[in-house]
């Protein structure tokens, strides 16, 4: 049987990651994998209604309440979708990750970001992405790209320049220290560049 394969895509809002979701999910389509494409959090119906909470409430969450929230809404998909997918051995292109949380919840709400991420080993038994690819883009460049949306913005989307800029290194940092997970891309680059150097990496796993 085809082996599964597990992508998931970081960066900061407006880096463009569904872009590059959809195009892979469209390249790999045409070589013949089944493909499910997913996101945290919300990528489950639990997950829903815990993404209605974090993103959506209005007032305060405690940050080890956000972080266990966050954490809750990865085990039930991990569990529920992912796992099955992978052993399927399906393809799955996932929005955020664990990676997310360290970086949001750790860096930027000043929790350990050890910590967060044992609390989501120990939440998904241990699973990680066989790719991560982290679109690095600039803070003031998102927002322009945000502003240009002309959406109305979530609970982290409105959160200060100076959180975004924590956010981002945050990341960086994470990928310095996984090499071999992480493949770090200038998301300032044109979305067809990027697309491409998406594939070349994922032509080597599958
Ligand atoms: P996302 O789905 O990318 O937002 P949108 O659909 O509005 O583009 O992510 C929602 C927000 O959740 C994003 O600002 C980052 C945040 N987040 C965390 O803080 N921690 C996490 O663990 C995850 C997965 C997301």
């Amino acid at each position: 049987m085809t082996r599964g394969l597990w992508v998931t895509l970081e960066g900061g809002d407006g880096s463009g990651k569904t872009t590059q979701a959809a195009l892979l999910e469209e390249w790999l389509r045409a070589r013949g994998r089944t493909v499910v494409r997913t996101r945290e959090p919300g990528g489950s119906e639990v997950g829903r209604l815990v993404r209605d909470i974090v993103l959506h409430h209005r007032g305060d969450i405690a940050p080890r309440a956000e972080a266990l929230l966050y954490a809750a809404d990865r085990a039930h998909h991990v569990a529920t979708v992912v796992r099955p997918a992978l052993a399927r051995g399906e393809v799955v292109i996932q929005d955020r990750y664990l990676d997310s949380s360290v970086a949001y919840q750790g860096a930027g709400r000043v929790l350990d970001a050890g910590e967060i991420r044992d609390l989501s080993l120990w939440a998904t038994e241990g699973a990680l992405p066989d790719l991560t690819v982290l679109l690095d883009l600039d803070p003031a460049e998102a927002r322009r790209r945000l502003d240009a949306d002309d959406k109305p913005f979530d609970r982290l989307e409105s959160e200060r320049a100076e959180f975004h800029e924590r956010v981002r290194g945050a990341f960086l940092a994470l990928a310095a220290s996984e090499p071999d997970r992480f493949l770090v891309l200038d998301a300032a680059r044109p979305a067809e560049e990027l697309a491409g150097a998406i594939r070349e990496r994922v032509r080597v796993l599958l």
